[in-house]
């Protein structure tokens, strides 16, 4: 093949990544190969759900890579087990397969809905509904979900069964479902398109629809799930559950592994043979999710987390106030939030890491908040200064060139 492009690195170019060195993390904070502290309110993507480095995790992963890292599928994995149970004890499922990530769990939910209508006397039954704005991952089978033209551009046929319709549009979403339509795919709060809460109300619309057309509903938790929300999961708050639920990020706090959570029924298709991984539930990934639990399910750390949520929701809506040229919306519920920003929002993001703060770009013009879930009162304040002092940047910025 004929060299077209100039070489720039041994990385492939996919991501514009910001000229940021991080050594070791402590906690909320990252630390720079040269000793700069800067306080992370990204999580690396909602993913350090504990913190770094916290005291349970190195313990745990220490003593678990002291006695045997992986030993694929073909054998009993004791931590799964264990996992597995814990969640299926604390959540509407049954059943768990491990994976190694979001966008895997998304598409054992995918293949598990397929496969239950398939199995049930319905093969013609095989499409899936999903959002406007969704994210689902970036597998071929999960672009086609999220269905979003900037991810699916240049990849060949879009992989085909999956219809969407507009965000909280009930009309279409009755419209778009046909005799082949197997399940209706949806993050209760849609992460990457912005921080869209969507309405409990519309979640409860969602099941019964559902039963009346013989669908399963999937949810994508993968994001707003293991306590982000200040629920274990964002659901519990409609009061429905899913047949359903991928899950990662925050599950294993670093560790690179998800799980697609179903109920008995919903799972019965998956029969011996029918999905596999190699790596999939291996030792030290649940090892992690274990230790992780530990922390998350003990007893009034939820409860931390909706009370620390408190103090950045008032914070946030009076910065909104006082910043109205730079703030223009707050959204999101727990710690996962958004700031709608009135300028570019990836100014407000170079502002914000002036600052020494870190945050996550997201669709609609957003700053995703995503703090560790262990973070306190002092460095929840802590971070609402530094937000202002960037406000109060832009703002004299917005000023002098007017
Ligand atoms: C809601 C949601 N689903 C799925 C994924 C894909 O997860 P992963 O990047 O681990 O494949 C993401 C990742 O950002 C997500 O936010």
């Amino acid at each position: 093949m004929a060299e077209t492009a100039p070489k720039s690195g041994p990385l492939f170019d996919t991501f514009s990544r910001a000229p940021l060195r991080f050594e070791r993390g402590e906690g909320v904070w990252l630390i720079t190969e040269s000793g700069e502290r800067y306080l992370d309110f990204g999580a690396g993507v909602a993913v350090t759900s504990v913190g770094h480095s916290h005291p349970h995790m190195v313990e745990s992963l220490k003593a678990q890579v002291e006695k045997v890292w992986h030993l694929s599928n073909l054998y009993e994995v004791a931590g799964q087990e264990v996992l597995a149970k814990r969640l299926t004890d604390a959540t509407f499922a049954d059943k768990v397969f491990f994976t190694n990530s979001g966008a895997e769990a998304l598409e054992c939910a995918i293949k598990t809905a397929r496969r239950y209508q398939y199995t049930h006397g319905h093969p013609e039954k095989f499409r899936i509904i999903t959002f406007e704005g969704a994210f689902h991952g970036r597998t071929l089978a999960t672009i086609a979900a999220g269905g979003q033209a900037k991810y699916l551009e240049g990849f060949g046929p879009k992989v085909e069964g999956f219809d969407q319709v507009p965000f909280g549009d009930l009309e279409a979403l009755k419209a778009a479902i046909v005799p082949e339509t197997a399940a209706l795919l949806i993050e209760p709060i849609q992460g990457e398109g912005g921080i869209r809460v969507v309405q409990p109300e519309f979640l409860r619309t969602l099941r019964a629809l559902c039963e009346e057309h013989g669908l399963l509903l999937i949810f994508d938790e993968v994001q707003t799930g293991v306590g982000r929300t200040g629920k274990f999961f964002a659901h519990e708050r409609s009061g429905v559950t899913p047949d359903i639920m991928a899950v990662a990020k925050g599950i294993g706090g670093g560790f690179p592994f998800g799980a697609c959570l179903a109920t008995a029924e919903a799972a019965s298709g998956m029969t011996a043979g029918s999905h596999g991984t190699t790596y999939g539930g291996n030792p030290l990934a649940m090892a992690a999710g274990n230790a992780v639990l530990d922390i998350i399910l003990a007893d009034g750390f939820i409860e931390h987390v909706r009370d620390v949520a408190l103090i950045f929701r008032q914070g946030l809506a009076s910065l909104k106030d006082r910043y109205p040229d730079v703030i223009e919306e707050i959204r999101g519920e727990g710690l996962l939030l958004g700031i709608k920003a009135r300028v570019p929002s990836g100014d407000l993001l170079q502002a914000m890491r002036a600052e020494h703060l870190l945050g996550v770009p997201a669709g609609d013009n957003v700053i995703r908040l995503l703090p560790p879930l262990v973070v306190t009162a002092e460095e929840a304040r802590d971070g609402l200064a530094r937000i202002e002092k960037a406000a109060e940047a832009l703002t004299t910025k917005l000023a002098k060139s007017a």
